[in-house]
């Protein structure tokens, strides 16, 4: 626990970033589970950004647990604090003005609403709701085949829960939408909410 600590007031404001960047900065908090498509959808949106001239970045759950969480498991407690590390981040990078796309399962709605309270910037949920099966028959890194088969616990949608969004801001229905169709349904939310122009 940090004592004695003093809060530093940044010298450029939020108002003259978003003039410099000609967007304002927001998280695209993209939740579902694994293999439901969210880091294609994630990465199909920053390509549309970066060739509209936006800054954005995705934090990706595989690549930040091969560096900064790589000292997590998938345990409810890890799982915690792993959406706790990526708020904060994602805080930083917002803070710095850019659009962040946060590609996790983030099964927990506690979690997630926490992530929402704390967001400096405008917080979008984006629920990449793929079902089950549709998961599990795709099974890009052959991940659902062995947690059927006991080698994975607590895998999500099989031994640990995943409680989907209520009131998510953008709903992709994958199952009757293509990648390029998910994509701009997200754009055009950044669009409606005055994020992007
Ligand atoms: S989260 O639940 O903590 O948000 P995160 O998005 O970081 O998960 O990581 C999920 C990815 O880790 C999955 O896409 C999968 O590749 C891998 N993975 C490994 N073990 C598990 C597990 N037990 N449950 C879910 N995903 C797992």
């Amino acid at each position: 626990m940090s004592t004695n600590i003093v809060w530093h007031q940044a010298s450029v404001s939020t108002a003259e970033r978003t003039a410099q960047k000609g967007h304002a900065s927001c998280v695209l908090w993209y939740t579902g589970l694994s293999g439901s498509g969210k880091s294609t959808i994630a990465n199909a949106v920053d390509r549309k950004l970066y060739e509209r001239g936006c800054h954005s970045y995705v934090l990706d759950g595989d690549n930040v647990r091969h560096g900064l969480n790589k000292d997590l498991g998938f345990d409810d407690v890890s799982r915690v604090e792993n959406i706790r590390r990526i708020t904060e981040v994602a805080n930083l990078m917002t803070d710095a003005g850019l659009i962040v796309g946060t590609a996790f399962i983030s099964p927990f709605l506690v979690d997630r609403e926490q992530a929402r309270q704390l967001a400096v910037a405008k917080f979008v949920e984006v629920f990449v709701d793929t079902p089950l099966g549709i998961c599990e028959q795709r099974d890009p890194k052959g991940l659902y085949k062995k947690a059927r088969a006991g080698d994975i616990p607590h895998f999500t949608g099989i031994s640990s829960p995943y409680e989907p969004p209520v009131m998510p801001e953008v709903h992709l229905r994958t199952a009757s939408l293509n990648v390029e169709e998910a994509a701009e349904q997200v754009i055009q939310a950044l669009i409606e909410k005055d994020i992007i122009s």
